[in-house]
C-alpha cells in the first residue's frame, strides 16, 4: 500500500506545518528553510513518510511501539469501544475498560502491587507519585516527608513536579523557580564512574546506591518522601543498574521509611523482556509508573500501580487521594491496552526480547572498532552508544563539537539513510536504540549497517 503524497500535497502539508504547527522540544528555526519531515504510515517495524520512504523505527516512536505498527486488531479494538462508551470519567465512576484492565496489570505486577491509577501520559504518572507520597505521609501523621531524590541527567517528564524530579538542569532552568524539594543522587553510568570505583562494577553500583542514603541523612530523613529511579536510566544513553544496586536500595529506603518509585515509562512492557523492569533486575518498588508500551501507542495512557499498604489509608474513612485528570483511564485507551497485551501473549513477544537481545547486543557491540564509540551499553531492545572524540582517554565531545556532530550532521544523516534513533547530547552524546520487540537479526543487522556507515562518515567531519 502506497500513501505517499502529491507533490502539490507536500507542498501544502508543509506550509502549513511551517506556518502552524509547534513541535516538541524542537528547534523550529531549523525548519525554517528545510522539509519538516512528516511519517504518513506505519507497519510492522517500518514506517513511511509523505514521499513513501521506508524508515526502520528504531525507536519505537519514542519508546512507545512495543508491537509494531499496523495492528488492525488493536485499532479495531479502540474503534469498537469508541462506539459503545467513547468517553466517561473515572471520577467517581467506572466503566469495564479500566476495572478489566486494572485488574490485568495487578495480575501482571510484582507482590501486592495491586492497586492502579490511571493517567494519560508518563508525566502525569510521576506527577500522580510525587503526589500521592505527600498525601500518603500526611495521611499516616509524617507530613514533614515531601522531598523527592533522583539521579543525576535522568528524565522523568516535563511537568512542573516531573520536572523538579527530573535531572536535566538544561531542560528545567527557564522554568525556575521549580516546586521545591528536587535532590539529585549519582547515576550509575559505569563508562564514567568515579577514579575510586571505576575498576569494580559492584563497588561502583554500592557506592551509587550508598550516596542515596547520604542524600537523605544530609537532607534530614523525617524530610525525604520518595526516590524514583528507572529500572535502567535512559537519558544519558542507556544506564545498566550494576549487580546488588537496587538491592541495596531497597534496604535503604526501607531503614530510612522512603517509598521507592520505579519509573517504568519506558522500562515497563516488554522492553527489558519483561513485563515490569524491576522484575528483571529483581526488585520490589512501592509504586511503578508507566505510559508508552502500555498501548504501544496506539491510544494515549499512563498511569502508577501502588501498594496495599500505599492505598490503606485512603481504602477506609474520609481520606481521599485529591487528584485526577479528565481523560485519564479513557475507555478507549483501555481497550487498546487490552488489545496491547493480547497481542504480548498471543505473540511471545517477552520471549521474543529474551531470545534475540543477546544477538541484538552483540550486533551493536561490532560497532565498538569504530574509533568514535566508546561504549555500548544496555539491556533487552534497549542500548545507548556512547560517542567519543578519543576512546583511549574516553574524552567526550565539547558544546560546540556536539553541535556540530549531533544536531549538524548525524540527527539528519541517520534520518536521510533510513534509521529513526535517537542522537542525544542531554548527557554526553549518545545515540539510542529502542525498537520495536517484534525486531529479530535482520532489523539489527540494519540498524548495524546505518549505524556503521553515518558514523564512519561523522568521524571524518570532527
Ligand atoms: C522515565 C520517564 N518518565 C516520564 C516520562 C514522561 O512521559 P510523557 O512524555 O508521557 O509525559 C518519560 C518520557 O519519555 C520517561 O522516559
Amino acid at each position: 500500500m502506497s500513501t505517499a503524497y502529491g507533490k502539490d500535497e507536500i507542498a501544502a502539508l508543509q506550509e502549513k506545518a511551517r506556518r502552524h504547527l509547534w513541535l516538541h522540544f524542537t528547534r523550529m528555526s531549523s525548519y525554517a528553510d528545510g522539509e519538516v519531515p512528516v511519517i504518513v504510515r506505519g507497519e510492522g517495524q517500518y514506517v513511511y513518510d509523505q514521499n513513501g520512504k521506508r524508515y526502520l523505527d528504531g525507536l519505537a516512536g519514542l519508546f512507545v511501539s512495543q508491537i509494531g505498527h499496523g495492528r488492525t486488531e488493536v485499532a479495531e479494538a479502540g474503534a469498537r469501544q469508541a462506539s459503545q462508551l467513547a468517553y466517561f470519567p473515572l471520577w467517581s465512576y467506572a466503566h469495564p475498560q479500566a476495572i478489566e484492565l486494572a485488574d490485568r496489570l495487578a495480575a501482571l505486577a510484582p507482590g501486592d502491587l495491586n492497586r492502579v491509577f490511571f493517567t494519560t501520559s508518563g508525566s502525569e504518572a510521576v506527577e500522580s507519585a510525587w503526589k500521592l507520597a505527600k498525601q500518603y505521609f500526611k495521611a499516616i501523621g509524617q507530613p514533614s516527608r515531601y522531598k523527592v531524590l533522583s539521579r543525576t541527567i535522568a528524565y522523568h517528564g516535563t511537568s512542573m513536579g516531573a520536572l523538579a524530579i527530573t535531572g536535566l538542569p538544561g531542560i528545567k532552568e527557564p522554568f525556575e523557580p521549580l516546586p521545591p524539594g528536587g535532590v539529585r543522587v549519582p547515576n550509575t553510568n559505569f563508562y564514567r564512574a568515579p577514579g575510586f570505583v571505576a575498576d569494580d562494577l559492584t563497588a561502583f553500583g554500592l557506592w551509587a546506591a550508598d550516596e542515596i542514603e547520604r542524600a537523605i541523612q544530609r537532607e534530614g530523613e523525617d524530610s525525604v518522601a520518595a526516590v524514583f529511579l528507572e529500572p535502567l536510566q535512559n537519558s544519558g544513553g542507556c544506564f545498566p543498574p550494576p549487580p546488588g544496586y537496587f538491592q541495596r536500595v531497597r534496604e535503604i529506603c526501607d531503614k530510612y521509611g522512603v517509598l521507592l518509585v520505579s519509573d517504568e515509562v519506558i522500562c515497563a512492557f516488554g522492553r527489558l523482556g519483561y513485563y515490569f523492569g524491576s522484575e528483571r533486575y529483581g526488585y520490589k518498588p512501592d509504586i511503578i509508573t508507566f505510559a508508552k508500551g502500555v498501548t504501544s501507542g496506539y491510544a494515549p495512557l499512563g498511569g502508577m500501580l501502588v501498594t496495599d499498604r500505599l492505598m490503606e489509608p485512603f481504602s477506609s474513612g474520609q481520606t481521599t487521594f485529591l487528584h485526577g485528570v479528565t481523560f485519564a483511564g479513557h475507555p478507549v485507551s483501555c481497550a487498546v491496552a487490552m488489545a496491547n497485551l493480547d497481542v504480548f501473549e498471543k505473540e511471545d513477544l517477552l520471549g521474543n526480547v529474551r531470545a534475540h537481545e543477546g544477538a541484538f547486543r552483540a550486533t551493536l557491540a561490532k560497532l565498538n572498532d569504530l574509533p568514535i564509540v566508546g561504549d555500548v551499553r544496555g539491556d533487552g531492545y534497549f542500548y545507548g552508544i556512547e560517542l567519543v572524540k578519543d576512546k583511549a582517554t574516553r574524552e567526550t565531545f565539547d558544546d560546540d563539537e556536539s553541535e556540530r556532530l549531533l544536531r549538524g550532521f548525524l540527527s539528519h544523516a541517520l534520518f536521510d539513510a533510513g534509521l529513526i534513533c535517537r542522537a542525544d547530547d542531554r548527557g554526553d552524546p549518545v545515540i539510542q536504540l529502542s525498537p520495536p520487540l517484534t525486531c529479530t537479526q535482520e532489523h539489527f543487522d540494519e540498524m548495524e549497517q546505518i549505524l556503521r556507515s553515518v558514523l564512519t562518515e561523522a568521524w571524518t567531519k570532527i
